[in-house]
């Protein structure tokens, strides 16, 4: 047995509310084409919300959103997986493995953590801080290949890459017993590409689009009717300058940089096209193209997922049949881990 594995492509979105365009552009329009060449797996991560605090009852409501946005946006649940995090125990088993395999200094250097944590480090939970070890468990778990994610997900998928290595290297005898010849985990592969790996906020070209920042109008999420879209873009912070016609006049201009990448992400093309045809326009005109394309893009998703939200059944069905088919995939790897580890018992 060898480790060449068949690409398997594993991601995740945390039930935190706000499903954003960020986290449509970044990472779940970008799952969609994948379904054709790999085997998919989308997982609903329900254990990492709660590494801050989520009300039950949203979370709740939050997890069957997600799930909801993943199919809406086209993934097909019968072809690959889409379920939540906790109902496969194989996360959990794996990420405690991967909290003694995994350094503090490496945990230390995690950006992420700082700044969720802030100023009131003492008080953020364990669990956010061991937040990284759960991820790649999230991917090794299944011994994925292939995970698709924005750019703010790039520390966490090196680390996950460190633990594999640093797994396969401290129990190379074992893996080889068990008939591994090229090392147990592999090395995963990160894809992020396009034009809007990080979507900024429409308020600051400086921050990122994100879920909790305060101001509604920073983001434009899957759930706002043609309205809300339209008001946000018109809202939306820009510079007294018209577009340039190349990217290079986009430099030290993060709002138009920002507006630009997301007409692009949206129109599949890239941002020289989008300047080829804006560029030295005024903002008025390019915020109205880029209203008519959102709303173009965005609505039918924002239907579907109203329609999918209205009858949970159905969702929790897919969510219980997508786990029980993650399960099978990761119960015969976890045995291995077991095995590997020296665990007497399940390894059967
Ligand atoms: P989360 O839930 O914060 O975000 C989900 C996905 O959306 C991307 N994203 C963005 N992309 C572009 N611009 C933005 N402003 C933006 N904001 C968010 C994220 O990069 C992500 O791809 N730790 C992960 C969830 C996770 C995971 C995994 C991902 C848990 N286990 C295993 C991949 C593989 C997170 O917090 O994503």
């Amino acid at each position: 047995m060898t480790t060449s594995l068949a690409p398997r492509v594993f991601s995740g979105v945390q039930p935190t509310g706000n499903l954003h365009l960020g986290n449509y552009l970044g990472a779940v329009s970008r799952f969609v084409p994948l379904q054709e060449s790999f085997e998919c797996i989308f997982c609903v991560v329900d254990m990492h919300a709660i590494t801050v605090w989520q009300e039950p009852k949203e979370l709740f409501h939050n997890t069957r959103e997600v799930a909801a946005a993943f199919i809406a946006a086209g993934i097909d649940p019968k072809r690959h997986i889409v379920f939540n995090q906790s109902q496969v125990q194989a996360h959990a088993e794996l990420a405690w493995i991967f909290n003694c395999v995994a350094r503090l200094g490496w945990l230390n250097r995690m950006t992420q953590f700082k700044e969720k944590a802030g100023k009131d480090r003492e008080n953020a939970s364990v669990g956010l801080y061991a937040y990284p070890n759960l991820m790649a468990a999230d991917i090794l778990a299944y011994r994925a290949t292939h995970v698709p994610v924005g750019e703010d997900q790039k520390q966490h998928l090196e680390l996950t890459r460190d633990i594999a290595q640093k797994f396969n290297n401290d129990y190379a005898e074992e893996i080889a017993a068990a008939g591994y010849a090229n090392g147990f985990f592999p090395m995963t592969e990160p894809l992020i590409a396009g034009p809007a790996t990080r979507v900024m906020s429409l308020r600051d070209g400086t921050k990122k689009m994100s879920k909790s920042d305060p101001s509604d109008l920073s983001r434009i999420n899957l759930t706002d009717d043609a309205d809300t879209i339209a008001k946000k873009i018109r809202k939306a912070k820009t510079d007294p300058e018209p577009l340039p016609t190349e990217a290079k006049g986009l430099e030290g201009r993060p709002e138009a940089a920002n507006l630009a990448g997301i007409y692009a992400a949206l129109s599949g093309t890239d941002v020289e096209a989008v300047l080829k045809e804006f560029g030295s326009a005024q903002f008025s005109g390019f915020k109205q193209a880029l209203i008519d394309l959102a709303v173009e893009k965005l609505s039918p998703i924002t239907g579907e997922m109203k329609r999918l939200m209205d009858d949970p059944t159905h969702i929790d069905a897919i969510l219980s049949d997508g786990a029980d088919r993650a399960r099978a995939l990761a119960e015969p790897i976890m045995r291995d881990v077991r095995k590997i580890v020296g665990f007497v018992g399940r390894a059967g």
